[in-house]
């Protein structure tokens, strides 16, 4: 066969083998459905991703089991094959081809970045919380309004204003595709525009101990009067209205901003701490072997200082950070309301309706 021929065989066999491969990346790769106008852009740029990476595959593999299958050497065969001194054509082209190409690939990244979180116009607010293991979400233009699920109004430029109470966390809901730390101590943005309405879920995508795969929220996106309704509903009635019971309920929920339900259950199942079911006059045993009757006072030393009292069976993984966030949230009540309210109080009323 003479070169020519090898050419254009070697040619048609790239070309093939781009296709198939590039066909079987997407099928094996395949994303969750994009669901914003980022997931757009970012697709794009798989796409495009994938299809080099689909022809760099292709190029090398069929250059080699090309090399090895057609010129493999006939028995008897013992000459010494052609000395070659290198190709200066050959040389540049490799040369120049990859370095445009990453310096393009990186130029069309970096503006995708600068253009997927800059500010857009109508920008809504909304604050994130993640602490170990729960999520929470204040819509500071509703009145902050507090919720455990994350409710989005459909084509609506959302900022995330994100934080994190204790350690790591990550935003990650595959079907918007962007992705950002909570660090603790510094306060990390991210822009979503959710363009289908529907359910999705927010998941923790960086480990943050023991009940980090449980470090789930709904999300949900919907029609803009949906929104506005739900935005209704959910605004926390004024804190005098409710009885002690009632407020102590509140903050055992995410809506209420505590989240103590990202640990505690209240329906006699095992969580990371102990369940609140019947908690109230039980007799618990410690790590130290005493035991003792879960009365107020257990249970307001064990809110405000954690580590002191540990119940056996459940590892001390509780922070500290309560007295300090009670104490905020009553001098906002007491500002707002004029009212002045125990928040430890109002779980432990809470804590006594929940009887076997
Ligand atoms: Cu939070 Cu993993």
């Amino acid at each position: 066969m003479s070169n020519r021929k090898h050419i254009y065989a070697v040619s048609a066999l790239v070309v093939v083998g781009a296709i198939v491969t590039y066909f079987g990346l997407t099928a094996l790769y395949k994303l969750p459905v994009g669901a914003s106008t980022e997931a757009t852009t970012i697709d794009q740029m798989f796409g495009v991703y994938f299809g080099l990476i689909a022809f760099w595959f292709a190029l090398i593999m069929v250059f080699m089991l090309y090399a090895v299958v057609v010129f493999k050497r006939k028995p008897g065969d013992t000459e010494d094959a052609a000395h070659i001194h290198g190709n200066t054509t050959v040389e540049i082209l490799w040369t120049v081809v990859p370095l445009v190409l990453v310096v393009a690939l990186g130029v069309w990244g970096a503006t995708t970045l600068k253009a997927l979180t800059s500010e857009r116009e109508g920008e809504m607010v909304v604050r994130v919380t993640g602490q170990q293991w729960s999520w929470s979400f204040e819509y500071p233009e509703s009145d902050n309004l507090v919720s455990g699920d994350l409710v989005l109004p459909v084509n609506q430029p959302i900022l995330l204003k994100m934080r994190a109470n204790d350690v790591l966390h990550s935003f990650w809901v595959p079907e918007f595709r962007v992705k950002q730390d909570l660090v603790p101590g510094r306060d990390t943005e991210l822009r979503i525009t959710p363009t289908d309405i529907g359910d999705y879920m927010l998941r923790c995508a960086e480990i943050c101990g023991l009940s980090h795969t449980d470090m789930l929220a709904k999300v949900r996106v919907v029609s803009q009067s949906d929104f506005d309704a739900w935005v209704k509903e959910n605004s926390l009635p004024a804190m005098s209205e409710l009885s002690t019971e009632e407020r102590g309920a509140l903050w055992y929920s995410t809506q209420g901003g505590f989240a103590c339900s990202g640990c505690h259950t209240v329906d006699g199942s095992a969580g990371a701490g102990p369940t609140w079911l019947g908690l109230y006059g039980r007799q618990e045993a410690l790590e130290d072997g005493t035991t003792i009757t879960a009365d107020d006072a257990y249970i307001r030393n064990s809110i405000l200082h954690p580590a002191d009292q540990i119940v056996a069976g459940f590892p001390n993984v509780m922070p500290p950070i309560y007295e300090a966030q009670f104490a905020a949230k009553e001098a906002e009540i007491l500002a707002e309301e004029n009212l002045t309210v125990d928040i430890i109080e109002d779980l432990i009323a809470y804590i006594k309706t929940l009887q076997e």
